[in-house]
């Protein structure tokens, strides 16, 4: 995007905010139809803004499955704005027979999930130009939009394939992953390594982020405002790589970036629509630590990523 057209978006970005309409570009409910597949063609091209909206009332609860401190129904779930967050998507589509699509648990539930635009808008279009290098300029080296800039040692961005056809997202950089800069170093992070290497590909042919860019303290779950400031650099992570597959690792990803508040286990291995990318959700390399039993669901999961990107399995 020409810096012309950037401070054009910025200041009426900054006109609504003050006006107060805030996140009005991603609530538009009155024009919400109730078909997904199609709602969900219109946004292929969205684009979430790098601002951060203000929260609101509607909320979504976070997920449950992958800190080992706490067991999934005592945690305390942060809850996420919705109508906050950057432009929602959540339908299930292009039915094929390698891609084996459940029905739309989620999508029927509707009040769990964000209205979908019926059109595009200034504020769906991509930035024109960016690139994961602009991104990681513009969060800057001492990123202190949120409070997890506090106990940060290193900000962790991503690494990767910056055309990788597949991208996992985390929730957030642990311990290990705060002192080198690196997601998914550590045991969940080795763990991972193995899942994709038995799908035949190489850490260095995907690319993996997070949710959030800084650690959260002890290793809890981001929070609504670290989640609101910070997504918008996931979306153009994501907006740059156009990756065929999305695997959200654990229910923060999937529940930030398919706007809803349910639990994981109802629409893990099922697959949505996201801007473009199809994406589907499995459980966290963290939560199958603790609970090797589940390692079959999410090679199930894997399996079905396999399909679509036409991958075979790693020979023993
Ligand atoms: N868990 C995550 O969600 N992300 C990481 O980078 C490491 C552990």
């Amino acid at each position: 995007m020409d810096s012309e057209n950037r401070d054009r978006i910025e200041t009426r970005l900054r006109y609504a905010n003050d006006l107060g309409l805030g996140p009005f570009y991603l609530n538009r409910s009155s024009t919400q139809t109730q078909s997904f597949g199609a709602a969900a063609q219109a946004s292929k091209v969205a684009q979430a803004p790098n601002v951060a909206p203000a929260p609101n009332a509607s909320t979504v609860s976070a997920p449950s499955e992958e800190r080992p401190e706490k067991t999934p129904e005592k945690r305390n779930a942060p809850s996420i704005s919705a109508s906050a967050l950057p432009v929602p998507v959540a339908a299930i589509s292009n039915r094929s027979a390698s891609v084996v699509s459940a029905p739309a648990k989620p999508a029927s539930a509707s009040t769990s999930f964000m209205p979908l635009p019926s059109g595009l808008s200034l504020f769906d279009e991509r930035i024109e130009g960016d690139s994961l290098g602009l991104i990681r300029e513009a969060i800057g080296d001492n990123c202190t939009r949120c409070k997890l800039h506090k106990g940060r040692t290193k900000l962790v961005f991503g690494v990767g394939n910056p055309k990788a056809e597949l991208v996992f997202v985390g929730e957030g950089p642990g311990r290990d992953e705060d002192l080198q800069g690196e997601p998914f170093v550590g045991r969940a992070g080795k763990l991972l390594t193995q899942m994709i290497e038995a799908m035949g590909l190489r850490r260095e042919d995907v690319y993996i982020c997070n949710v959030v860019k800084c650690r959260p303290p002890e290793n809890r779950l981001p929070e609504k405002d670290e989640i609101i400031t910070c997504s918008p650099f996931l979306m153009r992570q994501l907006a740059v790589i156009q990756p065929k597959v999305i695997c959200c690792l654990g229910s923060c990803s999937a529940q930030t970036l398919l706007q809803t508040t349910q639990g994981i286990s109802r629409f893990r291995g099922e697959w949505f629509d996201f801007r473009g990318s199809k994406l589907i959700a499995t459980y966290h390399p963290a939560y199958l630590l603790r609970n090797p039993n589940a390692k079959g669901e999410v090679w199930k999961d894997l399996q079905k990523v396999m399909a679509v990107l036409g991958l075979q399995p790693k020979r023993k």
